[in-house]
């Protein structure tokens, strides 16, 4: 039996949710570009299209986006378990506790609809942590914003601009979905054992976690901080690469040529802050960044990843760097739901093999 490491090149399922296609650098929802989808519609439009399967038309889209508006509560009782957390805990860490508890919530609503839940419940969830460990109040929960609006709302307190909202929508849709990533496949691992949508998500936060995942634009800043001059980007990376240290926000295991959610989400920050020095220097770090990566991994085929410009584009829309990996969650939520509908709707549990290379007992 062959083994693959990292399952790299192997195909689990068929989807009709995405297409990722790594040598072309395309990525398709469904049918459509999603960067053009960036541009052109709501966060709301595109989770429909992922879980309807077709864009919405206004009335039907006007429903949904009510339906999202109307499940934003958080039960109180789940409230209170994560008042009761360690308040050294991460944020992704409570994110993934909270989930696990709405276990406990009603089973009488269809499956979309309880995936609508989550969905809803998600910005109330981190804004509520973001608030107490502030010792600030999280502003009251309204119905009449946009997902996108009324998660900048509930964390800052006032409405944001057109402007912020649209560059956190276009951020949403491009990373909404991204075929059998390591997250979306441990949702749908757990799925595929006839588990629960609750247990699905949480187990898919965990695998978001990590910083080779979802971790990444935290880091990207990090890294940005370290550098913090354009002089100083090529001895700070040449260091780094001889220490035989990754560079955050460069390779992709599918990608073999430029990641287009990057190149989408560069456009979205150079609109909103081109300006800034912090984004001159992101744009002088990437060009450094790509030239050494080449000369020390030659023919590795490494480009900027969608994680690169996400973090200008989260620091221009205001939110800090420890909202960035929850932020992120928010939309692959909705990727993590149509594959586990997907799942469910055409099920083989996932249960693949290892091969035993440890001693035999004695005689
Ligand atoms: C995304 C990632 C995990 C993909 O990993 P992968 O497909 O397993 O790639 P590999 O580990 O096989 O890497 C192939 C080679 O490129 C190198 N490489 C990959 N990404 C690199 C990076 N960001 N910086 C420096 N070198 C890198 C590896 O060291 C390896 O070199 P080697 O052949 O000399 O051993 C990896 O590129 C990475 O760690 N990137 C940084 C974290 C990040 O930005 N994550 C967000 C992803 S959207």
């Amino acid at each position: 039996m062959k083994v693959v490491p990292g399952l790299e090149g192997i195909a689990v399922t068929e989807t009709e949710l995405s297409l990722v296609d790594g040598e072309k650098g395309h990525l398709v929802y469904r049918g459509h570009w999603a960067k053009e989808l960036a541009v052109s519609r709501t966060f709301e439009a595109v989770v429909h299209l992922l879980w309807y399967g077709h864009l919405p038309e206004e009335k039907e889209e006007r429903r949904f986006r009510d339906l999202l508006a109307s499940h934003r509560e958080v039960p109180e009782s789940v409230l209170e378990v994560l008042k009761r957390l360690p308040l050294e805990m991460d944020l992704m860490s409570v994110l993934r506790t909270a989930v696990s508890t709405l276990t406990t919530t009603e089973d009488d609503i269809s499956p979309r609809e309880r995936a609508g839940a989550v969905l809803a419940m998600i910005p109330t969830l981190i804004a509520h942590r973001y608030h107490f460990l502030r010792g600030s109040r999280m502003p009251e929960i309204r119905r009449d914003l946009s997902h996108t609006a009324h998660y900048l709302y509930l964390l800052q307190g006032k409405e944001a601009s057109p402007a912020h909202v649209r560059a956190l929508e276009a951020y949403w849709i491009l990373t909404a979905e991204h075929g059998m990533n390591a997250s979306t496949f441990a949702g749908r691992v757990v799925a595929s054992t006839g588990s629960d949508l609750f247990s699905s998500l949480t187990a898919a936060i965990g695998a978001l976690k990590g910083p080779l995942h979802g971790g990444a634009p935290s880091e990207v800043e990090g890294m940005l901080e370290a550098i913090g001059s354009v002089e100083e980007a090529e001895p700070w990376i040449r260091k780094r690469l001889e220490a035989g240290k990754r560079l955050m926000g460069f390779g992709h295991r599918v990608y073999k040529t430029r990641d287009p959610r990057a190149e989408a989400l560069r456009e979205v920050s150079e609109k909103l802050s081109g300006e800034d020095p912090w984004f001159h220097l992101a744009v002088e770090v990437e060009r450094t960044a790509l030239r050494l990566l080449e000369e020390y991994k030659p023919g590795r085929r490494l480009y900027t990843n969608v994680e690169f410009y996400a973090a200008a584009v989260l620091r221009a829309v205001g939110l800090p760097r420890e909202l960035y990996t929850p932020t992120f969650t928010l939309s692959r939520t909705a990727g993590w739901c149509a594959h586990i509908l997907e799942q469910v709707a055409h099920n083989r549990i996932i249960r693949p093999q290892s091969v035993y290379r440890g001693p035999m007992p004695g005689n």
